[in-house]
């Protein structure tokens, strides 16, 4: 096991944001996790799992031992009539899983692509894009408790998703003072307690493309084609991605930066009458989802940058990094790295976003990625 001091995370980080790890161990197997548990110098330490990095911000080095997660593997598990079952390392890139199934003729991931990060890091927040969502398409996973050294699985009712939402984001609740009992699986929450190195998938036999969001409806008017094969729709769904949101390794972001906020149709029916050009989707509960994106452009805030953090030029939900890039060479006369938005930057940025999108719409947006 090779333990590493005072690493650079800037590369492992898509924000790109500069920090270090006091310490930091790649894990590429279940042994190699039980190793840094048995280590007298780290087993006792406060741990961070590392996937693709592509979902948080740094605020500060990393003082917990960082498990970077390098599982690898993809493979055929199982095929039934009714579905093919794959399974991926936690560490494989999520993108190339979802090029990789469909080269194989294992389709149904290709409204996924192009999401940065890693298929580990992929249940975590439920990732989700154009109509699919990582539960629609999930069997099961393998992890590790960081705090006893177990492994164990989960399949989906147990990963209790939601939207950008699961398991895994949320804190141990206390046990119920009065029952004595969890509140539920949800309760246990597993924030920072496991270390996911296997995911398994089921994709449902026969393939049946997901449309009708608009994005990919316009592609479909633009084509002419009407029934698109898996492929077509994973190549439209990199090229409206590659058109509306920065690319990671030029320019450093988080995608997302806040969730769609949920209100219910009377909240909804008031903004309408004040904003009547406010996006909203109609969802199966009842509720109404708004595009945060729209609140956050209607205030103006497109385009504008604070220190080295700025939204977006091209999509107002997206924060980016305006100082360096990714892997960026020095270019000081003195041999300096360009330094760019620190996480301070981004959260004050993230802040000022919060407060006049709740000044004028009084709607309090939730920030999508982790702060660390
Ligand atoms: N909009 C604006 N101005 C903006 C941005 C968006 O008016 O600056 C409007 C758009 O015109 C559109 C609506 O807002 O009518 C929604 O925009 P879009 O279709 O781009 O989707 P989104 O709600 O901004 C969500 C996900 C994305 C995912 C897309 C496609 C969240 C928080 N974000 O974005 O996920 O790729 O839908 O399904 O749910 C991510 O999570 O990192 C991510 C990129």
């Amino acid at each position: 096991m090779l333990v590493e001091k005072n690493v650079p995370l800037q590369p492992y980080n898509t924000f790109h944001i500069v920090a270090k790890a006091h310490t930091l161990v790649r894990v590429d197997s279940d042994a190699a996790v039980h190793q840094v548990l048995a280590d007298p110098a780290l087993a006792a330490q406060p741990k961070f799992v590392l996937g693709g990095g592509s979902n948080i911000v740094l605020t500060g080095d990393v003082k917990p031992v960082v498990l970077k997660v390098e599982v690898k593997g993809m493979r055929l598990l199982q095929e039934t009539d009714r579905a093919w079952i794959v399974e991926a390392g936690g560490g494989e890139s999520w993108h190339q899983l979802v090029h990789w199934t469909l080269l194989q003729g294992y389709p149904g991931l290709e409204n996924l692509a192009l999401i940065p990060g890693t298929v580990g890091a992929a249940p975590v927040q439920n990732i989700g894009a154009y109509g699919v969502e990582l539960q629609d398409r999930f069997d099961s996973l393998d992890a590790v408790d960081l705090q006893t050294g177990q492994v164990f699985s989960l399949d989906a009712a147990q990963c209790a998703f939601g939207y950008r939402d699961s398991v895994f984001k949320h804190a141990a609740a206390p046990a119920d003072a009065t029952s004595g009992r969890q509140a539920g699986f949800r309760g246990l929450g597993l924030a920072g307690r496991a270390l996911i190195t296997r995911v398994r998938f089921r994709l449902p036999k026969p393939w049946k493309p997901v449309l009708g969001y608009a994005d990919l409806d316009k592609k479909m008017a633009e084509t002419g084609i009407s029934q698109p094969t898996a492929q077509q729709i994973f190549d439209w769904v990199c090229a409206i991605r590659r058109a509306k949101l920065p690319d990671p390794a030029v320019i450093g972001n988080a995608g997302s930066f806040f969730k769609n906020p949920t209100v219910t149709p009377e909240q909804c029916a008031d903004i309408i009458a004040r904003e009547p050009k406010i996006v909203h989707y109609h969802l199966d509960d009842g509720s109404v989802k708004l595009a945060a994106g729209w609140l956050i452009d209607a205030c103006g805030w497109k385009g504008k940058t604070i220190g080295q953090a700025g939204v977006y030029e091209k999509q107002a939900l997206v924060l980016v990094n305006r100082g360096a890039g990714a892997g960026s060479a020095p270019d000081g006369e003195d041999g300096s790295v360009p330094q760019g938005a620190t996480g301070g930057e981004v959260m004050t940025l993230a802040k000022a976003i919060q407060t006049s999108v709740y000044e004028r719409f009084g709607i309090l947006l939730e920030p999508e990625p982790v702060v660390v």
